[in-house]
């Protein structure tokens, strides 16, 4: 059993410092608004530090789960960032979904101190993080690879090394690349059998066994045809994740217009006020006309 710290108690770290404890980690947290830290130290065996060095102070492994890039920034650099606390030897692994840009400035950083670090954004949402069934793509030295690969296996259903610094977050652009395109085919499959007077619920059992099968199918099909979209994976994550992508295919020279399409539709989403709506909620332009 490892000492690991967890940075960010959000939707997704909670459950995943929670598994790690469970796991028999001896895990200390840190969240920036104290309440959460406290929250979980109520529920799960283990210590809160009051600023991200403190928490990471001694650990062989941080994990970490906060929102963007400069949000990673802010808890890694400075006297109070996780690195400061850091002894070498130890290992940084962020799954914030971020860009791959930031995961290599700092790998660069890391090495400088004698840490390892390692991008591994993940897959699975809320549920997955609940359950512990979460896929994670990560980038980093083989060797750091895997020391930290066992310790974070509480919350993984699948964890694959994807090759250097980046290399995680990258695989993790593909992944939203998919589903941005997938889920307005889905908005569109679905507002056109309303429209053409099916029984959706029947469209769906019949559909959901062929070649159109999907994840995003048969997770949000129903709640779709519902009009049902406080929950999920938020409007404004999916923005910051596309524009994520949109900026490295400036880099790699990949054509994305159906995502630079659906970027714009999520947009038109958030100016109806479903920021935080599911990403589903894309059918919602299709039907208010
Ligand atoms: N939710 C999903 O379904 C899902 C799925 C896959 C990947 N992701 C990715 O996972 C990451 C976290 O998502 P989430 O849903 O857990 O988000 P969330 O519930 O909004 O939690 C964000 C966490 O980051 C912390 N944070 C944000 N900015 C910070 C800063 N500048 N300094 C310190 N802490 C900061 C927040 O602290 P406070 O409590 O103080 O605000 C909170 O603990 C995001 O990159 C997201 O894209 C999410």
């Amino acid at each position: 059993m490892a000492k690991v710290a967890f940075l960010g108690l959000g939707v997704m770290g909670f459950p995943m410092a929670g598994h790690l404890a469970k796991a028999g980690h001896e895990v200390t947290v840190y969240n920036r608004t104290a309440k959460k830290s406290e929250d979980w130290t109520g529920k799960h065996k283990g210590k809160h530090g009051a600023t991200p060095a403190e928490a990471a102070k001694g650990a062989e492994i941080v994990c970490c789960c906060v929102g963007n890039d400069d949000d990673l920034r802010s808890v890694v650099y400075g006297d109070k960032g996780a690195f400061a606390g850091m002894g070498k030897g130890a290992i940084f692994v962020d799954h914030t979904t971020a860009s791959a840009t930031v995961a290599r400035e700092l790998d660069a950083a890391a090495k400088k101190l004698g840490i390892g670090f390692l991008d591994g954004p993940v897959s699975g949402g809320q549920a997955g993080a609940e359950n512990g069934q979460l896929t994670i793509m990560v980038g980093g030295d083989a060797a750091t690879y895997a020391k930290a690969e066992p310790v974070i296996k509480p919350y993984a259903k699948a964890i694959t090394h994807m090759g250097p610094a980046g290399n995680g977050q990258l695989t993790k652009m593909v992944n939203q690349i998919c589903i941005a395109g997938l889920v307005q085919g889905l908005s569109e499959a679905l507002n056109f059998a309303q429209r053409a007077g099916l029984d959706t619920d029947k469209v769906l059992a019949t559909i959901s066994k062929g070649a159109a099968q999907s994840w995003q199918m048969e997770n949000r099909w129903k709640t779709m045809a519902e009009g049902k979209f406080t929950f999920g994976f938020a409007v404004d994550w999916m923005r910051k994740d596309l524009g994520i992508c949109l900026a490295e295919s400036k880099n790699n020279k990949a054509r994305l217009p159906v995502t630079a399409l659906v970027d714009q539709f999520y947009a038109n989403i958030q100016n109806r006020g479903g920021s935080r709506w599911d990403t589903s909620s894309l059918i919602q332009l299709l039907q208010k006309d």
